[in-house]
């Protein structure tokens, strides 16, 4: 079975209310009408409801029994914008700010989420990364004992000897563009969890990865990556984790094991840790265009479970982060 349909199985097991702020989308409501057929998830569709109608009539889409909520006649208004007031007034943000902004359907929606009105968000289709990771970075902020917020790719590899049989989670690959120490610690942990929630990993295998493995170079940079292997050794001392490391070391056994000797980690790590965004972000590019992996990115750290789409997304797209979405608000 897929990854992905692995996740699924377990979004069905406790079915989560995942809000979709970009109601009137048509990818989206594509993608509510499955999520609600295939019992993925209870979808809320936030906008005008007129037009969210009339937009999954000219598509053919029925979606009769999904939940459908204008922030402008949503008798929760209110007490969002006192919430959001109360909870964004130390950075200026005024009680006329606040209601303007809880009129917006992805501020509503973050909204929902924080207030437990609803278990997550997913959005991204027509706003940028930016753009759906302000507001739940203000907003939702992240879970206690995290550094930041971040984010990991689950990469299903064809080449089933890689990872996980063929499952590695990359991080990070979409937030943090020059993470410190501190930071680089907290992303290797929150991935080592993420491969724990998501991808059913019962032992993740954490490498750090770098240009050189275990001192081979000396440069600052290795050096980040040595203290960070250090700091995330005290955050969470039960974890399998080592570093520095290359990128071969971390997945080659023999390679591993003539690099670094004795390594728990070297060889047969499936979660791999790169030293900053430019890194993470072309690696799974190319693990999935040369290396032909699927790729599913998820945000960890976040206190509740909010996630981003690429603006080229598809429908299917869109329930499989739903269903990821549901996934870790289950916990
Ligand atoms: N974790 C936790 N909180 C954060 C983080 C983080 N990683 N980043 C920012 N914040 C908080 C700040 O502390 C601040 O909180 P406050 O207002 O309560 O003080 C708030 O979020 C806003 O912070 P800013 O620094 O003003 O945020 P900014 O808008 O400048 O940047 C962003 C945040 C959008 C995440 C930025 O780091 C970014 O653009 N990252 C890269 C995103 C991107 O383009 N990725 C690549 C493309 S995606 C892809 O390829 C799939």
């Amino acid at each position: 079975m897929s990854m992905i349909e692995m996740i699924k199985n377990k979004a069905r097991a406790d079915i989560k209310r995942i809000v979709l702020p970009e109601g009137d989308e048509p990818r989206t409501i594509t993608a509510a009408a499955t999520l609600k057929s295939e019992s993925l998830a209870a979808p809320i569709l936030i906008g005008d409801i007129d037009a969210i109608n009339s937009k999954a009539s000219e598509i053919g889409v029925d979606i009769s029994g999904i939940e459908v909520i204008d922030p402008l006649k949503s008798d929760r208004k209110g007490d969002y914008a006192s919430t959001l007031y109360e909870l964004r007034k130390a950075k200026g943000v005024t009680e006329e700010d606040a209601v303007k902004l809880v009129a917006d359907p992805m501020y509503f929606g973050i909204m929902m989420v924080k207030t437990g009105d609803a278990d997550g968000l997913v959005s991204g289709a027509v706003h940028t990364t930016g753009d759906m990771l302000r507001p739940a970075l203000q907003i939702i902020k992240t879970k206690p004992g995290m550094k930041c917020v971040s984010s990991s790719f689950l990469m299903d590899c064809p080449n089933k000897d890689l990872g996980e049989n063929g499952l590695l989670v990359y991080a990070d690959c979409v937030v943090m563009p020059c993470p410190t120490a501190e930071e680089l610690a907290s992303i290797a942990v929150a991935a080592a969890e993420t491969a724990k929630t998501l991808c059913q990993i019962e032992e993740p295998r954490v490498a750090m990865l770098s240009f050189s493995t275990k001192g081979s170079a000396k440069h600052e940079l290795v050096s980040k990556v040595q203290e960070a292997t250090r700091l995330a050794h005290e955050l969470a001392p039960d974890l399998l984790l080592d570093g520095e490391m290359q990128f071969d070391a971390a997945l080659v056994p023999e390679v591993g094991a003539s690099k670094a000797p004795g390594s728990a980690v070297a060889g047969r790590a499936n979660v791999l840790v790169f030293p900053d965004l430019q890194a993470g972000n072309i690696g799974y590019k190319i693990t999935q265009r040369l290396g032909g992996a699927d790729c599913f990115a998820v945000l960890q750290g976040l206190a509740k479970p909010c996630n981003d789409l690429s603006r080229g997304c598809s429908a299917e797209d869109i329930v499989n982060t739903v269903a990821m979405t549901a996934v870790q608000a289950q916990g």
